[in-house]
């Protein structure tokens, strides 16, 4: 069975944790992608997985055996870095069979083998090329091709698609994913790109410091972020994260005083657990909508910059208090700068965190 577990991974660099006990678990057929920024430990993550680093403590465990002791080349796993190499010399056909060498396969064998995965990556046409006479997609997909076609235990991929330009990213996201729905191997995908996670994975580890702070599916980690943290990294534009006071809680609405007004917002019985002082509240900016009138569930704000971006319209408000807020409305609601604005959180979208940082849920 293809499965990667991790459990209590930690890698000390002298002095310096990279990770810190990591627990992960991917399961036969799933892709779960690493999300963090720059220096959080994904790719030393990966390249314990991999082999290629050696965990200071913890388990790594592949196709169920612990494989901590185990040479990169024993643990049957195919990689594909951010700056992978092809043979120049080779033709692409060659390249993709390069890997077959090792198995001692009759040339049938190893041909059929090829001929399966250049179709798989539509390759099929190129075979006789060689490497620079074909684009950055198809060498990309030569990459993946040369990574699948072993039958390894899983697959791991270090930001295969961060150096192609963007609509090219988007085209081999959607081709990457279809070919690994195909496969039933356990898949991790390292990458600080969020888009690229969100349309990817089955479930995203966001990792920071080293540190994963939540697993989750796509959707999960957006409507339900673990922590202020996460909450703030997934989405775009960012969620607003204001502080706050709470006063009191009742009929599904906590009673809050935020950037200077006292406002009604939408909550769950959990925030009662809260300390009053210092909560941290979140809304995302699609999750306000721009009322006529002031009410005892608006929030008061100025608008200061406007962003057309096409369909929708961002607006930089700004409270009496001094706080900014984003606010994504439909582009034919017209603002102007300077307008007074009375915004009103959706009550089912609100996020409520406690001075740790940690997100209360009911
Ligand atoms: N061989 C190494 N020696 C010392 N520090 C390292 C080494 N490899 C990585 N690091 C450090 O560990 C942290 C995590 O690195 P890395 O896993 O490459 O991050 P990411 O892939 O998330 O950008 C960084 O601060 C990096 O500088
Ligand atoms: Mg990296």
């Amino acid at each position: 069975m293809s499965t990667i577990e991790i459990r209590k991974v930690t890698k000390q660099f002298g002095s310096f944790t990279a990770v810190k006990d990591a627990d992960l678990k991917v399961d036969a057929g799933e892709v779960v992608c690493l999300l963090g920024p720059s220096g959080c430990g994904k790719t030393t993550t990966l390249r314990m997985i991999a082999g290629l680093e050696r965990a200071t403590s913890g388990d790594v465990i592949i196709a169920g055996q612990r494989m901590n002791e185990l040479s990169p080349q024993k643990r049957n796993i195919a990689m594909v870095f951010q700056f992978y190499a092809l043979y120049p010399a080779l033709t692409v056909g060659q390249n993709i069979a390069m890997p077959l060498h090792a198995e001692r396969l009759s040339k049938a064998e190893a041909d059929q083998r090829v001929m399966k995965v250049a179709r798989i990556m539509h390759l099929d046409t190129v075979l006789d090329r060689m490497p620079n006479q074909i684009s950055e997609g198809e060498k990309q997909r030569l990459a993946v091709a040369r990574a699948i076609v072993r039958d390894p235990n899983c697959f791991l991929f270090d930001e295969p698609l961060s150096r192609l330009d963007v609509e090219l990213r988007h085209s081999m996201r959607g081709q990457i994913k279809e070919v690994l729905q195909g496969l039933s191997k356990a898949t991790v995908i390292v990458t600080h790109d969020q888009l690229e996670a969100l349309t990817m994975a089955n479930r995203i580890a966001i990792m920071k410091d080293g540190l994963i702070e939540q697993v989750g599916t796509p959707h999960e980690v957006f409507a339900k972020p673990a922590n202020v943290f996460v909450a703030s990294f997934i989405g775009t534009p960012q969620m607003n994260l204001v502080e706050a006071d709470l006063r009191s809680f009742g009929n599904g609405m906590a009673r809050v005083v935020l950037a200077g007004q006292e406002v009604e917002i939408g909550a769950n019985a959990a925030v009662s657990t809260l300390k009053p002082s210092k909560i941290m509240i979140g809304i995302r900016p699609r999750a306000f909508t721009a009322v006529q009138e002031k009410a005892s569930d608006t929030i008061g704000a100025q608008a200061e910059l406007i962003e057309p971006m096409g369909a929708e319209t961002l607006i930089h408000a700004r409270t009496a208090a001094g706080g900014d807020i984003r606010v994504v409305v439909p582009r034919e609601k017209r603002v102007k700068v300077g307008e007074a604005l009375n915004l009103r959180p959706d009550p089912g979208q609100t996020h409520f965190f406690g001075e740790d940082g940690k997100a209360v849920r009911a």
